[in-house]
């Protein structure tokens, strides 16, 4: 490298920033007509994808419809998904699926629940399977909450992996896809004057954690594809990166945000002191386990006549009520009626998982807490990833498209990701020949500012977020509580700007930064939305309006 200065610079056709199932199929679908660079902040598989247990809804079956998984979306969605938006997405998983068949992603089939004998595997994947109808027909399909079929698509119990380790094997393959791990994005950068007016995208600031520099990178497009924001919560099924960037990202460069409050926690994550974030899949009460108190009672029975299966916001919350009513730490989920060849076959990642903190279960039942999920809200998008921002895109998790309303269903997040990103791809190919790169962006101007000096005071608003988060914020909400919330989130967003401008960026106190707006953005959610409606239950108005209308935030 002849001028170090030279490094700070970088252009490609398209930045995803973002290596999850969403940023990896963006990735793949474009890179046959552009360039791509693709970033994560950590490692490239530290995204939820990763760590996706249960699989991927599709309606694949000849005794399912596209007509019923859309009706169990809305259902689940309490009437706040975007009908038109299910459909598309429903109406495309067949095809999500051939193309990720065709890939090497090896799902789990029919008669042979084990990864070793499914469709084909990640290492087999240079020469993609064939995807052809009866290949699709022999895929083994298990059940989750809220859906009225069998219709999940799954590798055992470890399909994010499956996914992510196949995809990610495709793009280091593709000679126009670049990925750099270790890569922060700080903003994206947008200018008025490149298309007649319009606000567009123009590129990106990116902190190169090694040289601690910020570089900048020039695009014709960026897609924001950072997942959720769960990590907000002090207890959570999500890796530490989930720190709602692209939100924030997309909402200070001039973007609608929306449906925040919508913060989906999973009912079912493992109690226990060493196991950090580890999730018990859904699938497990899909193929019959049981929730019981720690007298072994069932209880799901009076809440809800879908017991178990019901959708995810009730049975959270009924676990919520029963854990307060009791005083007890968790429930527990029982599957040990099972024979244990089933248990083992099925679920070896959670069988292994818990045997190392010596639970067997096989024999013992599994103590569980639910924990934030998902965020069901975000980035306000259309079913291509268009956000209000010309030429910026938002896909998966990050985005909100309308597929999820009140209360996502399981399995449809996964599918959102590949066909909404299908659909960015398009749209992205239909604008390239007009878009030009644009040849300048200033320097990341760090005259300023000194290097980070007194790091306890980023690591204690982090921690302090999480917890008032969790505690006022949660499952169960209060007017009271979130204005006490919004009193503390102004406190500390001050803090954290005035430390921002001050130092030098590091990939924690950006993440800080963006923790701070997006729980600003669910706490102001919160407050404006006067009912009870799926994962937003609040004591001050414990009904549902008789019309449903999303929360949109504007800059
Ligand atoms: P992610 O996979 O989260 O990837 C985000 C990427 O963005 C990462 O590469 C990260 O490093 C990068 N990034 C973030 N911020 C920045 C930044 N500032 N600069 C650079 N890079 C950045 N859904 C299902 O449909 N089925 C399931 O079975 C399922 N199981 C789940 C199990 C668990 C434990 C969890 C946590 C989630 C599960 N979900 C499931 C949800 C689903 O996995 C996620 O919604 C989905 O994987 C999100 O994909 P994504 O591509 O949008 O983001
Ligand atoms: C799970 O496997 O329970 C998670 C599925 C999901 O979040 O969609």
């Amino acid at each position: 490298m002849s001028n170090p200065s030279e490094a700070l610079y970088r252009a490609t056709d398209l930045l995803i920033i973002g290596s999850g199932a969403a940023g990896l199929t963006l990735a793949l679908r474009c890179a046959d007509f552009a360039s791509v660079t693709v970033l994560s902040k950590g490692d490239l598989k530290e995204g939820a994808t990763f760590y996706a247990q249960g699989g991927i809804a599709a309606v694949l079956d000849d005794s399912d419809s596209i007509e019923s998984h859309v009706e169990d979306t809305l259902i689940a969605g309490v009437d706040l998904c975007h009908r038109t938006v299910v459909e598309h997405i429903v109406a495309h998983s067949a095809e999500a699926v051939s193309w990720l068949v065709a890939q090497g992603v090896p799902f789990t089939t029919r008669n042979r629940p084990q990864g070793s004998q499914s469709v084909a595997t990640a290492t087999d994947a240079k020469k993609p399977a064939k995807s052809d109808s009866s290949l699709l027909s022999s895929l083994h399909l298990t059940q989750e909450g809220g859906h009225s079929h069998r219709r999940i698509i799954h590798a055992t119990d470890a399909t994010g992996k499956a996914v992510f380790e196949t995809l990610h094997q495709r793009a280091q393959e593709h000679p126009s896809i670049q990925l750099l791990a270790g890569f922060t994005a700080v903003d994206v950068v947008t200018d008025k004057t490149v298309a007649n007016g319009q606000n567009t995208c123009i590129g990106a600031y990116v902190l190169n954690q090694q040289s601690g520099k910020v570089e900048v990178i020039r695009a014709r497009f960026v897609a924001l594809a950072t997942g959720g924001a769960s990590k907000t919560y002090l207890y959570t099924t999500n890796p530490d990166g989930a720190s709602g960037d692209g939100i924030a990202m997309a909402w200070r460069a001039g973007c609608r945000v929306g449906n925040m409050e919508f913060n989906q926690f999973h009912p079912t994550c493992l109690f226990h002191p060493h196991a950090k974030s580890f999730l018990i899949t859904e699938a497990l009460r899909g193929e019959g386990a049981l929730l019981e108190l720690p007298d072994g009672q069932p209880f799901m029975d009076r809440f809800d006549e879908r017991r178990e299966l019901a959708p995810r916001d009730i049975v959270a919350r009924a676990i919520d009520h029963e854990m307060k009513r009791l005083g007890c730490d968790c429930v527990y989920l029982n599957i040990t009626h099972k024979p244990a060849s089933f248990i083992r076959e099925h679920f070896p990642t959670i069988y292994q998982r818990c045997l190392g903190f010596g639970i067997d279960i096989t024999t013992n039942r599994i103590p569980v807490v639910p924990a934030a999920h998902y965020t069901c809200g975000g980035v306000v998008t259309n079913t291509q990833g268009e956000t209000d921002i010309h030429n910026l895109y938002a896909v998966g998790e990050t985005s909100f498209s309308g597929l999820h309303g009140a209360n996502r269903m399981a399995s449809n997040s996964l599918l959102e990701c590949f066909v909404v990103a299908f659909g960015a791809a398009q749209s992205i190919q239909n604008r390239l020949s007009q878009t030009p790169l644009v040849d300048h962006i200033a320097a990341w101007d760090e005259s300023r500012v000194t290097g980070s000096d007194d790091e306890v005071l980023v690591s204690h608003d982090w921690d302090e977020i999480r917890r008032f988060m969790w505690d006022f914020v949660g499952i169960v909400r209060s007017t009271k509580r979130l204005q006490r919330a919004s009193s503390r989130i102004s406190l500390i967003r001050e803090e954290v700007r005035d430390y921002y401008i001050q130092h030098k960026v590091t990939n924690d106190n950006l993440e800080l930064r963006n923790l701070a707006l997006v729980s600003e953005l669910i706490i102001r959610c919160a407050l404006r939305r006067a009912e009870s409606r799926g994962l937003h239950f609040t004591l001050d108005y414990p009904n549902k309006l008789s019309t449903a209308k999303d929360t949109i935030l504007i800059p």
